[in-house]
């Protein structure tokens, strides 16, 4: 059974801004790659080679990076959605490009480090509506919400305020043809979004067999800062070392770190997992572990560590460690000013900042 895809790369972003004024959630790095390029290559890898891309605002800087598809070995459909109004919009408007053939949707804002052929593998293996992905988590209220009887999904409830298990829903779902006709019965939910999981739970009212598996090793939602820090460090686990820039006599190298070409550490230590991009200038700094620092960013007199710097960015003399942050492209953070020591701050709508 050859499935077709369907990736989702439209929604607002936001719980990332103020990072989500300026780009795409889905593109935001993490070990310096966009979120979004690990959501084709797992498409790719499970043997999906045409696939449907749901695009929003940020419509044309995703279609600037993914292209044709050439470059991922697949072939890519862009599907406009003229406002995030729900999964189950998504799957109503590309009702034309999937047809009757059956798909696998994938959020583009959702890291699994098994990949989606384990899905793809038992959704061809069985006679189901529907197969989804769960993982039990400690708080389920942000999720899609399952109820599992003997293997079958019996009910799905979208973010309860009271959830009824522990299994979350996985953004990524197998789906028969008869998904097209649920969809196009379903009303809006109480957050004016068309609700995946109410069409699920149509097709498992009609007594449809939809099937749960559950997730090996680690997923990840990368909705939120904290998250894309955390699916930082998951990625970094698995980078190899590979050193094309330059380190001085003086510097340090320990454990994994990636160089990129025209990086300079000088009078610094790294200490990795790390990854640097291209054209990085290190200055008697420290980064630590769990580190992405993105192309052309300048570090001098300052201490990081499990922290996401996206490109162009320069920071400077900062008087205590840098931890825990994501720091936006061309932001600048400088220490270094002479006493009254004080806070100066040109901070972007909806930045946050803790001190
Ligand atoms: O991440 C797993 C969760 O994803 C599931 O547990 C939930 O059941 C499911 O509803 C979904 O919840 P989120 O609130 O996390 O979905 P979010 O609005 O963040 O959208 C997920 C992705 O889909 C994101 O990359 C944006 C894209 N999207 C979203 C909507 C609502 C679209 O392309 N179009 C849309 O209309």
């Amino acid at each position: 059974m050859t499935l077709k895809g369907l990736l989702l790369a439209g929604g607002t972003g936001s719980r990332l801004r103020p990072l989500t004024y300026t780009g795409a959630k889905q593109l935001i790095p993490v070990a310096n790659r966009p979120i979004l390029f690990y959501a084709v290559d797992a498409m790719v890898e499970a043997g999906i080679e045409d696939i449907g891309v749901i695009t929003g605002e940020t419509g044309e800087e995703i279609r600037a990076k993914l292209g044709s598809g050439n470059a991922f070995g697949c072939r890519f459909t862009y599907i406009p959605q003229p406002a995030p109004l729900g999964l189950a919009h998504a799957v109503k408007i590309a009702g034309t490009y999937l047809g009757q053939d059956p798909f696998l949707m994938f959020l583009g804002d959702n890291l699994l480090r098994s990949g989606l052929k384990p899905l793809v593998d038992r959704f061809a293996s069985g006679q189901y509506a529907a197969s989804i992905l769960l993982t039990e988590v400690d708080d389920p209220r942000q999720f899609g919400v399952a109820v599992v009887e003997g293997g079958r999904v019996v009910r799905l409830v979208e973010k309860p305020a009271d959830p009824p298990s522990h299994w979350a829903l996985v953004g990524a779902y197998c789906f028969g043809p008869e998904i097209h006709e649920v969809v196009a019965t379903l009303q809006p939910s109480g957050r004016g979004e068309y609700e995946i999981t109410d069409a699920i739970q149509t097709l498992i009212d009609r007594e449809r067999v939809v099937d749960a598996t559950f997730v090996q090793g680690w997923w990840k939602d990368t909705g939120r800062p904290q998250d894309v820090i955390e699916a930082n460090r998951l990625m970094l686990e698995d980078v190899p070392m590979s050193m094309q820039g330059t380190v001085d006599q003086a510097s340090e190298i320990v454990g994994r770190v990636q160089l990129g070409r025209g990086s300079r550490v000088e009078h610094s230590t790294i200490r990795g997992p790390v990854v640097i991009g291209e054209n990085v200038h290190i200055l008697h700094s420290y980064i630590g572990p769990y580190t992405a620092i993105g192309d052309g960013v300048i570090i001098e007199e300052t201490e990081l560590e499990n922290s996401v710097i996206l490109p162009e960015s320069r920071i400077s003399k900062v008087p205590e460690r840098i931890d825990q942050s994501l720091i936006g492209r061309g932001a600048v953070v400088q220490g270094g000013h002479k006493r009254p020591r004080a806070v100066r701050l040109v901070l972007g709508d909806q930045s946050r900042v803790d001190l």
